[in-house]
């Protein structure tokens, strides 16, 4: 699928890359390189161009607004289209939540939502769950535990931070209802042994783990987590960074559980692509976070990022993107299930909407990481990108475009079925192929 390559050489080393593809162009799920050579998206950019590559009605609404202003600084000004996005926010999100924050990336969101919960409680400390990403600043590394690799050589970090198990099922390999049981009784004891409740400002917790394996906390676990929090004055964030925006079918995720978040975090699928990132509040907490503790150059400065956001929030709505994400969500899981009815290979099945994956384990039930990885760059070299995740790299996450297309979704399953039958030629393509009918 690649070519004449550009010399990468003045590039960072820190970074990875799933891929070597020179995009120069992007449409909908597909991406072009300079040789005309097209990839399919189906990692969304890690869950950012939910509206698609270069949406139309995203790219002519920062057209539009890159004639009018680029930047209104928020501490001097206050940008129009700024007070339009808190607006059309303020139609997606829970009635109680009615205040929104403006920042530039998801750990500085997360950075923003622990600083708000620290100022309106008086408090110190915070939960965060076993496999959570929160970012790679300081504070949100601290807050991470789905990889070493994001800490490694970075240690020690801001203290405060304290882990509870996250109720992963087929990790445990119980049933859900025992999980949950003991999630709930490992976080009370968190709660008598290690961080009291009095020093306790928030419980952040991904409704989808992301980077930790993409595993949906049950809706009786996300209400013991309101229960505890309203009993003790503690906060409750969601982090809906990768699960936002239409990912599961709904523009958050919490809404299929319907638990009510102090704090909800956003980023990635809010700007289509421009670095844009917010929390969302009650006006009562706000109005604790004292004036001028806490900002930045850009955060709501920026009004092209804001007016993407603007067209992404209105897209989403207009094109119908949710029910999209929940119809194509079925038909992929539908595909992903049957293709593990013949590889065994393929442990688990799991996710909602668009925000699916499927777990690799060896016949002994331990994780597959490197058939994971042989899966994933055999699908890149056919041209499907699809990115791994996991603590242990034994987790293939789909999370394609949100306009992905019924033939789309066919090709991709195509591809990854033929992808793993060539790495178990134990298993005949005859009974294969019968599968796919
Ligand atoms: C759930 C979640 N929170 C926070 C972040 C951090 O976002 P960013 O990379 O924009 O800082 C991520 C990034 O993957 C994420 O998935």
């Amino acid at each position: 699928m690649i070519s004449e390559l550009q010399s990468t050489e003045l590039l960072a080393s820190v970074w990875t890359h799933l891929s070597h593809f020179q995009a120069i162009r992007g449409e909908g799920v597909h991406l072009y390189d300079a040789e005309g050579n097209h990839c399919m998206d189906f990692t969304s950019g890690i869950g950012v161009v939910n509206t698609g590559h270069c949406h139309p009605k995203v790219v002519k609404a920062i057209q539009q607004q890159a004639e009018a202003l680029l930047f209104g600084q928020m501490n001097c000004v206050i940008p129009s289209t700024t007070i339009r996005l808190a607006e059309e926010l303020n139609t997606i999100t829970p009635q109680h939540i009615n205040r929104f924050f403006f920042s530039n990336s998801g750990a500085e969101a997360t950075e923003s939502a622990v600083k708000l919960a620290k100022a309106a409680t008086g408090r110190s400390n915070v939960i965060v769950f076993q496999g959570s990403f929160h970012g790679r600043t300081h504070l949100t590394m601290a807050m991470t535990t789905s990889k070493t690799v994001y800490r490694h050589k970075y240690q020690p970090l801001p203290s405060g931070i304290f882990v509870a198990p996250f109720p992963y099922s087929y990790y445990y390999g119980w049933d859900e209802d025992t999980t949950v049981d003991f999630c709930i009784k490992q976080l009370d004891l968190l709660l008598h042994g290690q961080t009291a409740p009095d020093e306790t400002a928030a419980i952040i917790i991904e409704p989808i783990l992301g980077e930790g394996g993409y595993v949906a906390a049950p809706s009786r676990f996300l209400h013991h987590l309101r229960k505890v929090c309203d009993a003790h004055n503690i906060l409750l964030i969601i982090d809906e960074v990768q699960s936002g925006f239409g990912r599961t079918g709904r523009f958050f995720c919490f809404e299929h559980s319907a638990v009510r978040p102090d704090i909800i975090v956003m980023a990635k699928g809010l700007g289509s692509g421009l670095p844009i990132s917010a929390i969302a509040s009650t006006e009562a907490l706000m109005a604790k976070w004292p004036p001028g503790t806490h900002g930045g150059t850009y955060g709501g400065g920026s009004a092209i990022a804001s007016a993407a956001a603007l067209a992404t929030v209105q897209t989403i709505k207009e094109e119908r993107l949710l029910e999209n994400s929940a119809f194509r969500g079925n038909q992929l899981q539908d595909g992903l299930k049957k293709l593990q009815q013949k590889f065994p290979v393929m442990g688990d099945v799991r996710g909602i909407g668009l925000m699916l994956a499927v777990e690799f384990t060896k016949p002994d039930g331990t994780p597959d990481a490197k058939m994971t990885a042989a899966v994933t760059s055999a699908c890149v070299a056919k041209g499907l990108l699809l990115l791994s995740c996991g603590s242990y790299k034994n987790v293939i996450r789909w999370i394609p475009p949100l306009v992905v297309t019924e033939e789309q979704i066919n090709t991709a399953l195509e591809v990854f079925g033929e992808v793993i039958l060539s790495l178990n030629p134990n298993h005949s393509s005859e009974h294969y192929l019968k599968l796919r009918d």
